[in-house]
């Protein structure tokens, strides 16, 4: 496609109207549509915003038809194998790899922003003893507004710098404070001893009765994990975190806002639903049953886990937790049935028909539930893992936003209502 740009005419009016190609540094060529309203009278209608991108942003790069995720340009698949998640929440947020005295003041900043102040747990104790924990966390970081309100105005660098920290290390400590209240445990603080993943385990799983062993393997694919959530360009969380941020909104609201948007089933939620779903379909005898109900249009069911807007290919992070599962499970000694399953569910959908004409592969979700399992973690606490790793890409994109606003997100509609009427008296209907 070339950098020309487009020419288009309203044949009622004969008017033209050039309409300028936007080319980023990689991806599709982009129509800038900005005077079309203005010259031609003309909105443009895109539901679900598949054809409309709503910024221009240097952070993450995603071909899907390649099946390709970059952050700063390194492919996730060199960051996932070589990097730390502390050390990819750094590229994410400044835009490149630390040098040795940088990632260890931020590693630092890290860590001793983990603490919460005590009324937050009390806040989180008026909760019901089994409130979802996503319900909890979008409640309780919208909160931290009401804590910290004295420093963080979207405008002032400072306040942003020191929110983007706040949120990326306190996330860990809220989740799992929501975790031991469901279980009636008592809160376990945060130990600057450890390092992200080792001190996030330590505060979920730690009780005072005894020492708490913490499993090498288990903070490592828990890194992984988080290293291949951590952001992905403009999905429907991080669209909104950037939508309530474009009204002036403190940060804290707008990552409560993300939270909201994530714990959909379509979206972050999914990872949940993945297990739900193995655990209905119970064996692999019953896959071809559940295949039919996934194909069936007036069924609701869907393969959870499969299908994503972008990826028209294999989702790279996939293929990488497809092989950490294996290796965690061996490694952490666990025979989990429920892996068999997912493996055969993966190899008949991706032989039959309608999911290859449709190019459905297997999202980041399909596998990553297992290994959460495996870790000890609950169903109910898959999307908030997701959220706690997902925090480092919204404060990244908000940053990004925050430095070059833009106009206040304020999409238009195609109205389908009545026409004006007289309103008639109550008496008369
Ligand atoms: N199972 C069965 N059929 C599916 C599935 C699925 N998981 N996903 C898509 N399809 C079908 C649709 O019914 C549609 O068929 P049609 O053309 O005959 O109408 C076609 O494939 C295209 O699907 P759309 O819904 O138009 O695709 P869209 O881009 O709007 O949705 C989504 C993408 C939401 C991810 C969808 O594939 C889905 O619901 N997947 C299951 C949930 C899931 O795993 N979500 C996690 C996404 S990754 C993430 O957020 C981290």
């Amino acid at each position: 496609m070339s950098d020309k740009p487009v020419i288009i005419t309203d044949q009622a009016t004969d008017q033209s109207l050039e309409l300028p190609v936007i080319r980023g540094t990689e991806g599709d060529p982009t129509l800038d549509i900005n005077k079309l309203y203005k010259n031609l009278g003309y909105f443009t209608y895109d539901p679900g915003f598949a054809a409309t991108a709503s910024c221009t942003s240097d952070i993450t790069f995603i071909d899907g038809g390649k099946g390709i995720l970059r952050y700063r340009g390194y492919p996730i698949e060199q960051l996932a194998e070589k990097s730390t998640f502390v050390e990819v929440a750094y590229l994410l947020l400044y835009g490149e790899l630390p040098a040795n005295d940088e990632y260890e003041a931020f590693r630092h900043d890290i860590t001793y922003h983990t603490m919460v102040h005590e009324k937050l747990n009390t806040f989180i104790s008026g909760f019901h003893y089994d409130a979802h924990p996503m319900a909890m966390m979008a409640g309780v970081v919208g909160s931290l507004a009401a804590f910290y309100h004295d420093r963080m105005d979207p405008k002032d660098p400072e306040h942003r710098a020191l929110a983007a920290k706040r949120l990326i290390a306190k996330m860990p400590t809220i989740a799992a404070a929501c975790y031991r209240h469901h279980m009636g445990w008592p809160v376990a603080y945060p130990k600057n001893k450890l390092n992200y993943c080792e001190r996030f385990l330590d505060m979920m799983f730690s009780v005072p009765a005894e020492p708490y062993e913490i499993n090498p393997v288990a903070a490592k694919a828990l890194d992984l994990l988080f290293i291949l959530h951590a952001d992905h360009e403009q999905n429907a969380s991080t669209s909104t975190v950037r939508l309530v941020g474009s009204t002036g909104a403190n940060p804290y609201a707008c990552i409560a806002a993300g939270i909201a948007a994530l714990w959909g089933p379509a979206h972050g939620g999914a990872n949940e639903a993945v297990l739900n779903m193995l655990n209905q379909i119970g064996d692999v005898s019953n896959v071809p049953k559940y295949m039919a109900k996934a194909k069936d249009r007036d069924d609701p069911f869907r393969l959870m886990g499969f299908g994503h807007r972008v990826y028209k290919n294999y989702d790279p992070r996939a293929s990488i937790i497809r092989e950490a599962c294996h290796e965690v499970l061996d490694d952490l000694g666990v025979d989990d049935p429920l892996l068999e399953l997912a493996m055969e569910l993966e190899k008949i959908a991706l032989e039959d028909e309608y999911f290859v004409r449709r190019k459905l592969y297997p999202n980041v979700d399909f596998y990553s539930g297992i290994i959460y399992k495996a870790l000890g973690f609950p169903t109910s606490m898959f999307t908030v893992m997701f959220a706690i790793a997902r925090t480092v890409g919204w404060v990244s994109q908000w940053l990004e936003q925050s430095e070059n606003p833009t106009r206040i997100g304020r999409p238009r509609q195609v109205y389908n209502g009545p026409t004006v009427r007289d309103y008639v008296e109550i008496s008369s209907r």
